[in-house]
């Protein structure tokens, strides 16, 4: 039973800051804002006279967009701010950054490179801040996708969720935490050196509620052997272009295509955070084939963070 619980003032810079029950409660809240949109049933304006920042360091598409939108339909008002536009670029301390944020706006989007900026911002801001993608997590986009995977298959809890690719990227890293808190078993296939870190590896295992599993392997094919989801994301994630050589190289055998998906459960989704890179990661049948749910994948990033910024605002 969900119970009643308030999250006003919380951050979101990982799925674990919330519990699984917190989790579940954004979630409920998701599907009754995606009815209401859908039925055209005008939304309550939970940020009716708020602000709220929008600070990217790194492009965007989905994600600017779904919260930009998002904002505005819950009546707030959202100011995208450049990184380099502001005295950030110019030396700033992103702690003086926060500090200021915390004196005009009610909360704080921010996509960054180095995930611990996200903790001083967090830290030296009175204001909720929420996770738009670091160089480690992608919070918003984990716990969105395990709504579409919910939508699609009804339940998440038991249900095999199989990673192939940069299973160290910030999408993987942060599916495999929303996943395992919310009961489903997680593989991870990857080489080695693309593997996530060792010690979050544990982590996770820590984190995974009620049996669920995580798995680490090699082999792709073991890996999409029943499994009822398979996810990928690209192979250079933003930030890591001068690695794009070897990682296209080592990646190359892991690339989500027909051959591959013919080895998972034959009712098995096929996800994609998006950008994607057709014929690198995945093929272009697979994405845009019969099994991918892609696109509905990136509609409910705004339905999703539309929960969070009601809930934390
Ligand atoms: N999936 C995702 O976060 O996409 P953008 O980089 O376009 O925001
Ligand atoms: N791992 C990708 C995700 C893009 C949404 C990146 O960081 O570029």
């Amino acid at each position: 039973m969900v119970q009643k619980m308030d999250l006003r003032g919380r951050d979101f810079l990982r799925t674990r800051d919330f519990s699984t029950e917190e989790l579940q409660l954004i979630l409920k809240r998701a599907s009754q804002m995606k009815l209401e949109l859908k039925r055209k049933k005008k939304p309550y304006l939970y940020l009716r006279g708020k602000s709220v920042a929008m600070l990217f360091q790194k492009p965007s598409t989905r994600t600017r967009l779904s919260f930009d939108v998002g904002i505005h339909q819950l009546g707030g008002h959202p100011i995208y701010l450049n990184w380099v536009d502001l005295q950030l670029g110019r030396g700033e301390t992103v702690a003086d950054t926060g500090r200021i944020f915390g004196c005009y706006v009610d909360g704080i989007v921010a996509r960054v490179f180095r995930h611990s900026d996200l903790e001083v911002l967090a830290e030296s801001s009175p204001v909720p801040v929420i996770n738009a993608l670091s160089d480690e997590f992608h919070p918003c986009q984990a716990l969105s996708d395990c709504f579409t995977i919910i939508e699609k298959k009804g339940r998440l809890e038991g249900l095999n969720i199989t990673f192939v690719g940069d299973g160290g990227s910030n999408v993987s890293q942060s599916l495999a935490e929303a996943v395992l808190q919310l009961g489903g078993n997680v593989t991870i296939s990857s080489p080695k050196e693309y593997s996530p870190r060792e010690d979050l590896v544990a982590e996770l295992r820590r984190l995974a509620r009620k049996g669920a599993k995580l798995r680490i392997t090699e082999d792709p094919i073991e890996a999409v052997r029943e499994a009822d989801v398979v996810y990928t994301d690209v192979w250079v994630s933003m930030g890591f272009e001068s690695e794009a050589g070897d990682r296209v190289r080592a990646l190359r055998p892991y690339q989500v295509n027909s051959e591959l998906l013919s080895l998972a459960a034959t009712d098995a989704i096929v996800m994609h955070c998006l950008p994607a890179h057709r014929g690198e990661e995945i093929a272009s049948e697979t994405i845009d084939g019969p099994r991918s749910v892609v696109w509905e994948q990136a509609e409910n990033r705004l339905h999703v963070q539309k929960s969070i910024l009601s809930l934390v605002l």
